[in-house]
């Protein structure tokens, strides 16, 4: 399936995605719905590194090129 930067970018929604979905940046940072965040998978210890660094953490922040 489509990640969830994936699909933004076939809709033409404004989100970056500066290494294409590498985990070598956080520009792909998406704050999630608390509905949904709990049916997502657990994030890897790769991507909550590179969150760490991504700019407003939230609770519910995820990379959105890591949400499938
Ligand atoms: Fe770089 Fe998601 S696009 S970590």
């Amino acid at each position: 399936g489509l990640s969830v930067m994936e699909a933004a970018h076939k809709h033409d929604i404004d989100l970056e995605g500066a290494c294409e979905g590498s985990l070598a940046c956080s520009t792909c940072h998406v704050i999630v719905d608390p509905a949904w965040f709990d049916k997502l998978d657990e994030p890897t210890e790769d991507e909550e590194d590179m969150l760490d660094l991504a700019f407003g953490l939230e609770r519910t922040s995820r990379l959105g090129c890591q949400i499938i």
